[in-house]
Parts: C-alpha cells; structure tokens; sequence
C-alpha cells in the first residue's frame, strides 16, 4: 500500500457522538460512542473486517455481504457495517465459516469483475483487489457471467474522469454520494439483479445528465469503475500535500497527489474543516491553469505600452521597477504611487504588499480587491456587532431550522457549502430565498423554497427593514436578548425608526415586488424558528446601499436573538479564496493589520517601532479613488499583485483610462491579464501550488496552504514581494512564510495565538486565536458582542441612481456560475470551458418577445457607461424586467456596462443594479472590436519578446 493510502484510512462507516458503549471484539475491550457500527468499532480498535460497499464518507447500505461477522447470542452472521454496537456485546470478526462465507460473495463479484489488476489503472488503489488478495481469492469458481453491463461501452463523455461499466460492481457507493453528499441526485440504478447498472440521468452519459462533476462518485468508488481520466493515463500517485483550494471562500482542504514533480489529481481531505471530504469540480479537478503553457515565467520589461515586451532577469526587473517608482514620486510626490494587494494570494504574501507600499513606498496607498465585492460587509457588521466577519461555523448550518439566502447562490458560487446547506433542508430545515433570479435552490433535487422572495434589484434595504418590521410589529422579537445583549438607547431609536409605516411591507411591496402577505408569512417564519440563520453574498453587497444592508441584516439577526450560539447568526458567503484574509491584513488604506485604523497613534507606533519606520497618520486611496486621481493626472505608478482590475472593475472604460494614464504599471499575475495589456513590467506570480503560507476563508479559518512543487518561475509571490522592497530601499527578511506568519501574529491580537506548528496540530484555526481562545473560535458574539452592546444602526432606504427609464427600462444583475471562476484566469484554462465556454444573457420570454429577440441571438446591452454584445438564454429563471449576465469572459464586456455607482460607506461597486436597454443587433460592439484588436496587438508584442 503506498503512502498514500495509508495516510487515507478508511473506518468504514461514520464517526458517531454519543454515550460511551463498551463491547469486545475478538477478546479485545471496545469502547465507542453509540450508535457506531461494529465495523467501524473494529476499526477504532485496529481490527480491519473486509468491505466492500461501506466506507467512512457514508452511511452504510448493507449490500455487498462480505463485511459479515459473528455475535455471541445472536443467530446468522450480521454484516458489521449496519450493526450498531450494543452494551456487553460479543463480536467474532473471524472464523473459519466467516472466511468460507466472504470468499463465497467476493468470488461472485469476481465472476462478474475479472481480477486483471496489473492491467488496471487502479492497481494498487482497488477495495475489490484488496478484499480479493485479503481472502486468498485469484479466481472465481463460477467463471466468468455473459452479457450485463461489462459489455456496454465506458462513458468518457467527462472530461475530467470516466465510467466503466465493466468495472463496477454495483456497491452504489457512488449513487449514494451523490445523493447523500453532493445533493445532485444525478445517478440511478437500471435493471435489476445481474442486468442491473449504474447510469447517469435517464439512460444519458454524464455529460448529459445532471452531473455537476463534482467528483464524488469519483471519490467513493472502491474499483477502476468512476476513475480521473489524468490516473489512468499516468499511473497511481506516489506522493501527496495537504493543501487549500485557491477558488472561493469555502476554502476546502484537499490533497494534492503527485507523481514525479506533476500534480495527477486533487483529493478532497476527509479532516478538512471546512469541507470534511468534499468539492467542486473547480478545486477537484481544474487545476491544470498553474502549468498552462500562457503561465509566464520569465519576468518582463517595457518602456511604453506601444513598446515589446523586453525578457529580463529578476535584478533587472527588481531595479527597473524601483527606479521607475522613485523617480515618479519625485516628480510628482510621495502620494503618486500605491498598490493593490490580491484576495488569491496567501495572509502572508497580502501582509508584505501592505507593508511595502506603507513602509517603502511611505503612504496608505494601499487597496483590495476585496473592495469590490465585501467591502460592506466589514463596515456593516463592525459597525453592529463590532467585528467585520462572518459569525459562525460552516458546520453550523446543521443546527438551524429556518435558513434565509440573500442575494446569494451557494450552488453555484460556493458548492461545497451548498451540499451542507441542503443536506439539512432534506431533514426538514425551512428555506427563504431572497433573489431578483430563481437560483437552483428555489427548486433543486428534495429541495424547495418555503418562500421564493423575487424582490427587484436595488431594493434590499427595503426588503430587510420591512422584516424587521414585521417582527418587531408583531411582537415578534426576542425581548430578552435584545435587553441583555444590546444598547438600549441605540435600539429605542431603531425601534422607532423601523415600526414607521413607510417600511411595512404593504408600503415596500412597490418597492421590492414582494407581495406584503408573502413577506409577512417569511418574517413570521424567521422570527418564530428555534435557530434561524441568515447566508448572504454580493447580491447584498454589491449596491449603494450594501453597507445598509449589512447593517439590516445584523439588525434583523439580533431582533431575532439569531446570534452566538450553533445554528444562527450573519454570514457572509465570501467570493476568493482570500477575501476575508486580505481584508484582516490591513490591506485597507484606513486600516492597519486586524482592522486597526492608521490614526490612532498606539497602533501606529506599535508597527513603527516592530517595523522601523515611520508611518503616515492619514489614510490613503481606495482604488477608485486612485483610478481617478490616474485620469486626473496625479497619480502615476501602481503595483498590482493577483488582481485584474481591467476586467473585475466596473466601467471599464474608465479603468483603462485610469490604466493608460499611469507612468510605471506592475502587474505581478501568472498569465498576461487584461490589466498587463497597459503595464510596464510583469513580475511572474506563483500558483497556489508552489508556495508555503495561509488562507483565510469565509468563516474565519486560517487553513495552510503548501508547497507541492517549485515556483515555476523561480519566486514565491512573498519573495518577489521582499526582493521589490528590497530594490525600493526597505529590506524585508523572511526565511519562510511562517517567519510572516510570527510577525502577524505578534502584531494583530486577533491572529495572536495562531502559529504554524498549532496549524499543523489542530489542521485549521478560526480566529480570534489568542489566550482567551488558544485554539480558536468556531462561534463568535457568545456571551457578548465584540463590541460590547449590539448596536441597532438606522438603515433609511435610499434608492439607487439606477432605476429603470423609458431610455434604460431593464436592470441588469451579474453573478457567477459554478465551472467558472471570476474573472476566469484560471478556469477558462481548463477543461471547464467544455461546461461554460461564454457569457450569456439571461432575459424573460416576455422582454424578449418585446424586442424581437429569439434564442441565442445576439443582443446589444447598453447603459448610460457603455455598450456590449451578449448572445441571449430566454428563461423565466430572470422576472420580467430584470435580465442577468456572468462576466467570467474578457471580450463579453460585461463591466462595460457597470456604472461606477458604488456604496456610500466604502466604494463597493454597485454591479448588482445597471439600468440598460437591449435590442437585437448583427455585430459586436465597438468596445469588443476595439478590445479585439488592442488584445490582437499585445500579443503580437508578446510572441516579439519570445522569440
Ligand atoms: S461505479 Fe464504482 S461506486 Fe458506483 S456502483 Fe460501480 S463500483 Fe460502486
Ligand atoms: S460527479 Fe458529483 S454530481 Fe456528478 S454524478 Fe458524481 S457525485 Fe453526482
Ligand atoms: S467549494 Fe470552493 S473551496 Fe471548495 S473546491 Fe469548490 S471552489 Fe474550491
Ligand atoms: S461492507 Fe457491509 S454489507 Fe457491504
């Protein structure tokens, strides 16, 4: 067995909790929790019973026959897997009849599954091979059976993994993880006794049925049946790191199995805490963008953008920038350059870009890009409950009974949450789906919606307020806790502000589309459940008024007592992987490591003194701000690490403004992005895969991040950050990004406990770590907020600049979709583009008929900031009167027609409401062919400095 393997072992069935229960098992004393099997108590004790179809990820289904076992007292031969362990019991795990018995069953499934394993792919890695070889069986006495399923041809229809009927067995192992774990319910069994087979949707291949390639059935399959196509083309992996998904904000845990220095496959972590042994077909299988052969490795220089990229040694690259820069802030002064730090990049690499451009580049200069998707969400819940994060654990959704989504789509945006939230809906939790669109929650697999509410984009503040409206109405609020947990006075005044007629959903049901009656029956719902827990993503966030949302929503929570235990609470569905992380560290202009603002002198000479320098009391400018002040011809270098602002920012074209006018553009990224097309140097960035440091994902959990191979071009991101600072006169030194980790740690007292020794020991750290909770804080708020007193904020609707006209009659909302990933640097890399290859408008039936429009034609989108073409999807999924885009394609320019409206507190674009008008057209826009033909001339520039 190689290491692999025995770093995988498998108990058979579920960890179960419970009193302890104590039995023997083969003369050895046992005790577990009840409700454990008797396999898996065999397990705990070191004693292995054959198996077939039970494994630890699932409840045990009792069909193959060959985990049998004897009990003293008890007639027949019991399989171990569905037997639960009972007070005294006597189990036999091994016996001459035992073998004769499980020889007898594994036999007939090798009649059916001839053991040719040195010819197998999964030679090595086979359950059947295993229990065979374990048995002493080579061969079956009943030859080989006709016919069946091992003659239908093998589905490869996936391009990431294949099924072989003639290698299955039947274990539905497979079936039962997709319906059990994934929650797709995509896989069925045909026929019956030895006709019977497994198959994808009705009689369809996989790519035609529902399969969401997860990867699953993938991972529970015992045999060569369900295999990744990359093992049987390259053999069984022979080493494997733990590591974390770099995609979004679940974070999950995987394994990344190598063989030589090549990555074959990424395998879910059963000890991930924030997946326990699931994923999405992103972090499971499109993972081949970080050796794209577009990957570039050689750093590159330019004077102008009109000029050829110019190959250059690191040095070069290093003292080109550096001189560049400096010579820019005597020119124009010290405020003329900044950086943005990346949500994709590790704590530590975020924390030293921070630290350069206040240390070395000597101003707060220094943005996020998480500004432009949770922004409001710091604001919101620091302001109410005193901490800018979500409140719980992933695991806590288990707990809840009535679960409210707002403008989110776990489904598709945060898959492996979505399996969890669902699994709890099938055992009887309640559902409210607030969303302008029908998301796949509305209506999934034994999934439905209590209450669908449909409100029109732009009115959240409207929606939120009328809930709380209602609770506090209809005495529906938790008057306990609000007296113990919050401030009077604050909340005196809200109360009075929020009983007010114009927030009863009678007088909001214009505003929102939401039919009053419906609204009441969900506040009713929300407020009168045991546990209610609220999920939100950038559909709240992505406004004018996201901070007042979030403000809303902290407010409905604490009206509710829906806060600090298991169950409840606020929780932001984060989109990167880092969002949460670039935001602890200080990756704000206002803002110092553990959100600690720049003015207040004692923080600021805590970091002057560890740092050994001085730092600016002022803050410094937020991306827009920098954009801006580019056009306005005063701000002239920016470093960008991880981030493609071309593309991510809304109007684009005053991006590229902004981009054009800079003298010195760094762009540190692993491809050429949009944003390289109007930079000066292009320092190579290193993939998730090729570096040490730490994640931090939507529920606070610090999870590492590890080094699988080297740097393709030679750096870690944290040392080509080092080196620059170095180059600029500031030098950092840092063995390791632990060493980083040390510093974080000592100077944020949130992150003060959190080491990477304590990492490795305990897998993952949610912080606040620190002598009060030394290995971390699953649920925040518990006996108080972090504020103190919850504070209840007055959340006036002000409705947006963006409402529907004669001239613009339609709102335009964005959001993703599950095989692509934002921008879609690395997805669109991969084979995911054979499930989404581009950007669609979604438009009702009704608004199509209107214009002429029929599927798949192309459509003009234009708003008052630009225009684009977009081929059109019709589909009642969009209300009439709302259509919707994803914006994972550059040439789709679908931030063309953003605005640069954006929320009042933090600069959070507002890409959730454009109003727009569509009409059927024949042509791209002029902005495409224009993109086009710049995008032509790049890379003509670009193959010049290759060659
Ligand atoms: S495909 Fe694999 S998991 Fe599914 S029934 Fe066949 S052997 Fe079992
Ligand atoms: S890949 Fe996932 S969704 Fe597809 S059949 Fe397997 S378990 Fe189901
Ligand atoms: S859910 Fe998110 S973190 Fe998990 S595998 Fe998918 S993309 Fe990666
Ligand atoms: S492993 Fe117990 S019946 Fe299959």
């Amino acid at each position: 067995m190689n290491e692999i393997r025995l770093s995988l072992k498998d108990m058979g069935t579920p960890l179960k909790i419970g009193q302890p229960v104590s039995l023997t098992i083969d003369g050895q004393a046992v005790t577990v929790a009840k409700g454990t099997s008797v396999m898996r108590a065999a397990a705990e004790a070191g004693i292995a019973i054959p198996k077939l179809c039970a494994t630890d990820g699932l409840e045990a289904f009792g069909s193959c026959r060959v985990c049998l076992v004897e009990i003293e007292g008890r007639k027949g031969y019991p399989a171990s897997c569905t037997t639960a362990v009972e007070e005294g019991m006597e189990v036999r795990t091994g016996s001459p009849r035992l073998d004769e018995l499980r020889r007898n069953v594994v036999e007939l499934y090798v009649s059916d599954h001839p053991l040719d394993c040195v010819n197998c792919s999964a030679n090595g890695n086979c359950e059947l091979q295993d229990v065979a070889v374990s048995l002493g069986v080579e061969e079956s006495r009943y030859g080989l059976g006709e016919g069946g399923y091992r003659e239908l041809e093998a589905d490869t229809s996936n391009p990431y993994f294949s099924f072989d009927p003639a290698q299955c067995i039947v274990c539905y192992r497979c079936v039962r993880a997709c319906d059990d774990i994934q929650g797709t319910f995509a896989l069925t069994v045909d026929g019956r006794g030895y006709a019977s087979r497994i198959t994808a949707g009705q009689l369809e291949s996989f790519m035609e049925s529902d399969c969401v390639s997860c990867g699953a059935c993938v991972n529970h399959c015992p045999t060569e049946a369900l295999m990744e196509k990359s093992v049987i083309i390259e053999g069984q992996p022979e080493r494997s790191v733990t590591t974390t998904c770099a995609y979004c904000g679940v974070g999950c845990s995987f394994h990344a199995e190598l063989k030589g220095d090549t990555v074959l496959r990424m395998t879910p972590d059963k000890a991930g805490q924030a997946n326990a042994g699931h994923a999405c077909v992103k972090g499971r299988f499109a993972f081949g963008y970080a050796t794209h052969r577009d990957r570039i490795t050689q750093p590159m220089i330019r004077d102008s953008i009109e000029d050829p990229w110019r190959e250059v040694s690191w040095d070069e690259a290093f003292a080109f920038t550096a001189r560049r820069l400096r010579e820019i802030q005597e020119r124009h002064g010290p405020d003329s350059i900044g950086g943005i730090t990346s949500s994709r990049c590790t704590n530590e690499e975020t924390y030293l870009v921070q630290k350069m451009v206040r240390a070395a580049f000597g101003n707060n200069n220094v943005d996020t890009c998480a500004r432009v998707c949770h922004s409001p969400t710091g604001y919101g819940l620091k302001t109410t409950l005193g901490e800018s994060a979500g409140t719980q654990a992933f695991h806590s959704v288990a707990h809840a009974d009535v679960i409210m989504v707002m403008g989110a789509n776990p489904s598709d945006a945060h898959p492996v949450f979505a399996s969890r939230l669902k699994r709890r809906l099938r055992e009887g939790a309640k559902l409210i789906v607030v969303d302008p669109r029908r998301i796949e929650l509305v209506n999934s697999p034994h999934v439905k919606a209590d209450h669908h509410l449909a409100l029109r984009p732009g009115s959240n503040v409207a929606f939120i307020n009328a809930m709380a409206h209602v609770v506090v109405t209809e005495g529906l609020e938790d008057r306990d806790f609000v007296a113990a947990r919050c401030e009077q006075e604050a909340y005196l005044k809200w109360r009075e502000f929020i009983t007010g007629e114009q927030n009863s959903p009678e007088m909001t049901e214009r505003i929102t589309g939401i039919p009053a009656a419906e609204l009441r029956a969900a506040a009713r719902l929300f407020a009168t459940a045991p546990n209610a827990a609220i999920y939100y993503g950038l559909g709240v966030s992505e406004h004018s008024q996201g901070s007042t949302t979030v403000m809303g929503i902290a407010n409905l929570a604490m009206i509710t007592g829906n806060l600090g235990r298991e169950g409840v609470g606020v929780n932001p569905l984060r989109g990167q992987n880092n969002v949460q992380g670039s935001c602890d560290m200080g990756s704000f202009p206002h803002e110092l490591p553990g959100y600690r603002h720049i003015s207040d002198p004692a923080v600021r000479n805590l970091f002057e003194t560890d740092w050994n320098v001085t730092l600016r009391a002022e803050p410094g400018l937020r991306i827009p701000n920098m954009f801006d002040a580019s056009v306005a011809g005063h701000f002239k270098g920016l470093y960008v690490q991880g981030e493609d602002v071309a593309q991510s920012d809304p109007n684009t074209q005053h991006v590229e403004a902004a981009l054009r006018g800079l003298e010195c553009l760094v762009v540190q990224d692993l491809f050429l992005n949009e944003t390289a097309r109007f930079a000066h140097v292009f320092l190579p960035g290193s993939s998730f895969l090729e570096k040490d440091g730490t994640f931090t994902n939507a529920e606070r959990r610090i999870s590492r991040v590890r080094k699988a191979i080297e740097p393709l071009a030679g750096m870690a991101d944290w040392e080509v950050t080092m080196a620059l600072s170095k180059a600029l006169g500031y030098p950092m030194d840092y063995r390791h990004p632990s060493e980083i980790m040390d510093e974080i740690a000592r100077l944020t007292p949130t992150f003060a406990g959190v080491n990477y020794t304590k990492l490795d020991r305990l897998g993952s750290i949610q912080w606040p770590c620190n002598d009060e909770a030394p290995e971390g804080t699953p649920t925040m708020h518990v006996e108080e907020f972090v504020r103190g007193k919850g504070y209840f904020a007055i959340t006036g609707f002000v409705p947006t600049d963006e409402r529907a006209t004669r001239k613009y009659p339609l709102l335009l909302t964005t959001g993703r979709i599950l095989s692509q990933y934002n921008v879609g640097a690395q997805t669109r890399r991969t084979a995911n583009s054979e499930f989404y290859s581009e950007d669609v408008l979604e438009i009702h039936p009704f608004d199509a008929e209107e214009r002429g429009i029929g599927e798949g034609n192309w459509c003009g989108v234009v708003s008052r900031a630009g225009n684009t073409v977009l081929r059109a999807v019709l589909t009642d999924r969009v209300q009439p009167g709302v259509v919707y885009t994803t914006f994972h394609f550059p040439s789709s320019g679908a931030n063309v027609i953003t605005t640069d409206n954006s929320d009042w507190a933090t600069n959070c674009p507002e890409y959730k409401v454009t109003a727009v008008q569509v009409s059927k057209v024949s042509e791209p826009s002029a902005w495409q062919k224009e993109y086009q033909a710049f995008a032509r001339r790049q890379e003509e520039l670009l193959d010049k400095a290759r060659a």
